[in-house]
Parts: structure tokens; sequence; C-alpha cells
């Protein structure tokens, strides 16, 4: 017996689906709820506003409702392991056969399941590097099965797809300048348990539905390693990757990038932690080993029985939805869980690996922390903060001081939700330490590029082109599709400027693959006048990025009304990489760009740009 527990939005969809089990005409009841809930955007807001509790309840049958794509069909489905049930409503007993029901995750009891710390993945011996054959590099065989694994306590576990066998994944861990191998292993079954839209771009009926590509985003790896979205590997495959690690100490992370279902293949479960040290942070004696933590925070929608539920619009051909919040926020594979922490500080390395939420974060009583790092290493010096937002796909290093808080107990909070608990341990003895007693005022050298170096500015515009009903049909970069040519396409050793001109009504986090940038400004735009010629006219001033903003990126925040610039030089390699949004509902809907490093030569020779039909990869060095 399943009780209606659930409260607000989700209390309301599970009625919508009550009322078409009991066989209650449902176009009333659908029809009133659409006319109040037209759009996603309203729909965003209004499950905002109710504290994020998500999006959608619903029944196999595709009624309920949450922005679909179809005009006028403003619903959606939740989709997936389909479970009999019953309900009581009202003294009637209905039967669910066939339906799933939301979990609504803010009611599990809170902080009773210790926070899990990824494993570091071990290496299985050494293979020849790729440049040089008498060079060992060590080698890492990592495969992506499925199991099952429990999300919370109170929870069954939870089937999903994991690297290593483990959600987050394994975390690597390297040296800056030391290069590795890995041998990713596709053990997954033939057919997807989350919804395949065969109507998205490279995820046609007559492709695998199965297939990944790891991708180590942040990597300055080659383009035959970086993980080509269309470069995938069906299960029973495997594929070397190599990463030469040529870059500062960072918090890169990997995840699955195969073409036109990323956003299932990374809400399954497969993304993890890799980490780059190197000697100049070492020396700086920032809380270490133990003391520092990697955490990967993501929401997910759960079923009644804990079963990942990812929404799906009415279209039963057809079921993409472009955004949705879960309302369960899961920290290193667990939701509300706590850690035991010694009265000292912390290092703490946050990941947003959500596919579209962003987070908010603070500690409990407002207590101040000290950001040390961004995207691609640290910052120049340690930035005093409040509060914190991290887009997808960002990440934010933290030191916290739980010094003198023994016994206590302090949250980290998502906007008003505690979703993890640090229990502060009472000091036993003295501790006995190398660490700094303060943290350095100065952490390395961060040179602001001159935009003088720029040989190029791209104006690049972000758009969202909505149905007839308001819903997101579908998201581009620069008004092109993925398979149109080749239209950004730098020089090897270059700097230009990309200046994101978004038009659409939601910030969008943008990801250059390959390299490292810094954020210029960000300044508003007259919408409407783009709209209406193309002209560009500034609204306002230029708005200087924000201190923990003025570190190396490789994702960054383009505001809706503003072009936010940026200022990259794109060395490492030449070849084929991608650019793209990263919510991952907007990547798999077009909202991603191929574009090519070339050699100077290329450019003396007059080249038109490559067709995006077939890639073709150049290897330089
Ligand atoms: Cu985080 Cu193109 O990826
Ligand atoms: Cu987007």
């Amino acid at each position: 017996m399943a009780t209606i527990a659930a409260t607000g939005i989700a209390q309301d969809l599970e009625l919508v689906s009550l009322a078409r089990c009991a066989g209650i005409p449902s176009a009333s009841t659908h029809s009133g709820l659409q006319g109040m809930l037209k759009t996603r955007r309203q729909f965003l807001a209004l499950a905002r506003a109710a504290g994020g509790v998500a999006l959608a309840s619903g029944v196999a049958s595709r009624t309920s409702l949450v922005f679909g794509r179809q005009a006028g069909a403003a619903s959606a489905t939740l989709h997936g392991m389909e479970q009999a049930q019953t309900a009581t409503l009202g003294g009637t007993t209905v039967n669910l056969a066939g339906q799933r029901q939301m979990l609504n995750a803010m009611t599990l009891t809170r902080f009773v399941d210790p926070l899990p710390i990824p494993a570091i993945a071990p290496s299985d011996g050494t293979r020849p590097s790729p440049g040089n054959r008498k060079l060992q590099l060590p080698y890492y065989r990592i495969e992506m099965s499925e199991f099952a694994a429990a999300l919370h306590r109170d929870l069954a576990p939870t089937r999903q797809w994991g690297y290593g066998g483990s959600v987050p994944g394994p975390t690597l861990e390297t040296r800056s300048g030391q290069g590795l191998l890995i041998e990713w292993v596709n053990k997954l079954p033939r057919k997807h348990f989350l919804p395949v839209d065969h109507t998205l771009h490279g995820a046609e009926a007559d492709k695998p539905e199965v297939r990944t590509v790891a991708h180590v985003h942040g990597a300055k790896a080659p383009p035959e390693s970086d993980g080509y979205p269309e470069s995938w590997q069906t299960p029973g495959q495997s594929r070397i990757s190599y990463y030469p690690n040529e870059q500062d100490s960072s918090t890169l992370w990997y995840h699955d990038h195969a073409m036109g279902i990323t956003r299932l293949n990374v809400f399954a479960g497969l993304f993890g932690a890799f980490i780059i040290r190197d000697p100049a942070e070492q020396a700086l004696n920032l809380p270490g080993g133990a003391f520092d933590i990697p955490i990967v925070l993501y929401d997910r929608t759960l079923d009644r029985e804990g079963q990942l539920l990812y929404p799906v619009s009415a279209a039963a051909d057809a079921p993409f939805v472009s955004e949705f919040y879960g309302n369960a926020i899961v920290c290193n594979g667990k939701i509300f869980p706590y850690l035991e922490v010694q009265p000292r500080r912390y290092r703490f390395r946050l990941l947003n690996a959500a596919n579209g939420r962003y987070f908010h974060l603070s500690l409990t009583g407002n207590r101040p922390f000290h950001q040390i790092g961004s995207d691609l290493g640290l910052l120049q010096s340690p930035v005093e903060l409040r509060s914190l937002v991290l887009f997808p796909a960002e990440r934010g290093e933290v030191i916290v001081d739980f010094t003198g808080l023994d016994g206590q107990e302090v949250q980290l909070r998502n906007d008003a939700d505690d979703i993890l608990q640090f229990r502060v341990l009472k000091q036993e003895q003295p501790q006995i330490s190398t660490e700094a007693t303060a943290l350095p005022a100065m952490l390395r050298s961060i040179p602001r590029t001159p935009e003088s170096q720029s040989v190029r500015e791209r104006l690049l515009t972000l758009s969202e082109h909505d149905d007839a009903a308001g819903n997101s049909m579908q998201m581009l970069l620069n008004e092109s599709h993925w398979d149109m040519p080749v239209t950004e396409n730098p020089v090897l050793d270059s700097t230009e400027i990309w200046s994101f001109v978004n038009l659409a009504g939601d910030a969008h986090p943008v990801h250059l693959h390959l390299v490292r940038f810094q954020v210029l400004d960000r300044r508003p735009f007259d919408v409407f006048a783009y709209n209406a010629d193309k002209s560009l006219v500034y609204a306002g001033p230029a708005v200087a990025p924000a201190a923990n903003e003025l570190g190396w990126k490789d994702t960054v925040r383009a505001d809706p009304g503003m072009v936010t610039r940026i200022i990259v030089k794109f060395e490492g390699y030449a070849g084929r990489y991608v650019w793209h949004c990263h919510l991952l509902e907007h990547e798999d809907n077009e909202m991603m760009r191929p574009y090519d490093v070339i050699l100077p030569a290329r450019v003396n020779a007059g080249a038109r740009p490559a067709s995006n039909k077939k890639q073709a990869w150049r290897r330089t060095q």
C-alpha cells in the first residue's frame, strides 16, 4: 500500500494521476493544470518557489504535466521500471498499476548515512607512453557497469550505472606532468533504463541504444583522447585514452559525453573526480590527506521504490524535456549524509555534477569560509565568502575551518536546505602537523591576459527556440546545429576573445574543451534591438567578474540579457574539440558545436572551414 503523503506540487501531480486512473476524465483536470502552468519557466519558477520540490510524478500512460515539447501538451511522465501499486485516496482504493510515484526526498531522515569518500583508483600496472614507447606510464582499467546502491539508509538500492562499480566513480589522482593511460571499458547492458529520445541528433533509432565515451572535463588532452561525442563505444568495447596532464594542479572530473544521450548516461551515474597535484601547491601546506575531500553534488528524482525517475514529455516518441530539478540532493552518492570532522581546517573540492541544477551553497549560521580554487586550479589569493554559487560542471575548492567548534554541528546548505552535516569531534590531543597555521595570503600568481593579446573576437549567440506553448524545443549556439560546418577555428597558440550573447531567458554555463580561460566581464545589452536587426546595443556598463571568478576557468556562467566575454589561448594540440552548454539537456539537443584548433600553415593555405560530416584528427608534435 502506498500512501499519499507528498506535499505541494508533488501532491497535485499525484492527484492528476489518480484521477486518470480512477476513470475521471482527465481532460478537465489536465487542461486546468495546463492552464495553470503554461511554460517551462513558469513551472520552474513554481517548483523553485515550492522549495525545489520537483517536477513530476506521473504515470507510464502519459498523464501528468510538466514542460513537454509538444505544442499544447504541457505534460510529462516519469518513465522507467513500472510497478503495480495501489493507493488510498479519500477512502477509495485506486489501482496504480503501471504507475510510478515520486518520492518526496525532503521527507527522508537527515544525517543518518556517513558521507562516502570515493576510493582512489588503483593503477593496473604500466604501459608504454604513446608519445615515447620507452617511457612507461601508469595504466588504469575502468569498467562501466550496472549495479544497485542505496542512496539513503531508508531507501532500497537504486539501479545505477557507474565507473569502477560506484557513483561517483573512483577518484583518479596524479601529478602535474605525470601522464597516464585509462582504458575505458563499456560493460553496460545493451538496453538503456532511461528514456532515450530517438528524435535527437546523434541518438537516432538506427544507433545502438547504449553508447558511451568518457571525457575528462578540464583536461588538456590530445583530440583522439578527449572523448569526442561521436567516438562512442558500445557494450563489450573499450578504448584507451592518454592524458598527459601537462597542466597545473586542479580538480578535474570525468563523465560520459555520448552524442544525444549524455544527459541520461550522467543521470545514470557515469561521472567521477580527477585530481592533479603539483609541487607548487604542495609547498603551500594546505590541508591534505584525510583533510582534503572531494564532494560531488548532484540532484536526482526518485520514485517511492528509490529508483531513478527521469522526467519525460507527453510525446511517447519524443520524451526529451529541456530542463528539470530533482528534489533529492546527493553528496558523493548519499542523500543528507554526515561527515565527522576534526576541529581543524579542511579542504573541500566541491563539484557540481548535476544535469541542470545550480547550487547556492552556504554554511549554517552564515559562517564564513574561503574559496581557494576554481575550475582549473588555485586562485591568486583566498576569497572570503558566505555563499558560493556553482553552475553545472563548475568546481569550487574551499577551506572550512572547524577550529574551536569541538562537539558542534555545522551544516552545508543549498538555499534553505541543509544537505550535508559536519559533526565536529572533540579534540583528543594537540595536533602535530606541518600544516601552515594560517592560510597563505597569496596562493599563486595569475597574470590577467591583456585584451590586446587577442587576435580575433567572436560574437556567439546563445538562444532557445520555443514552440507555440512556450516549451523550449531546441537550444542553439550561434543559431547553428551540430552538423553544420565548423565555424570556430582558432589557430594553435593564438589568443581570442569569445563573447557569448545570451538571447535566452536563462543562464547557460558554457564550456570549452582543451583550454583554460579568464572571464573578462559581463555587460547588459538590448535583446530586442539585437533580435530586430542584430545590432548590439549595450544597456549599461560592463560588470567585472567576482573575485572568485578571477582564476583559470573552463566553464562560465553566461547570464541572460548579458554579453559574457572570455579571453582564451588555444594551447596544447591542434585538432577537433567541442564547446557547449553544460546543462546536459541543452547539450544533447543541439547546444553543442565542434571547433577546430588549426595549425598556422592551414591559415596561410586559405583552407575553407572543415565539414562536420566526419571528424579528421590531426596530430601535432
Ligand atoms: Cu563536462 Cu564537454 O564536458
Ligand atoms: Cu543551455
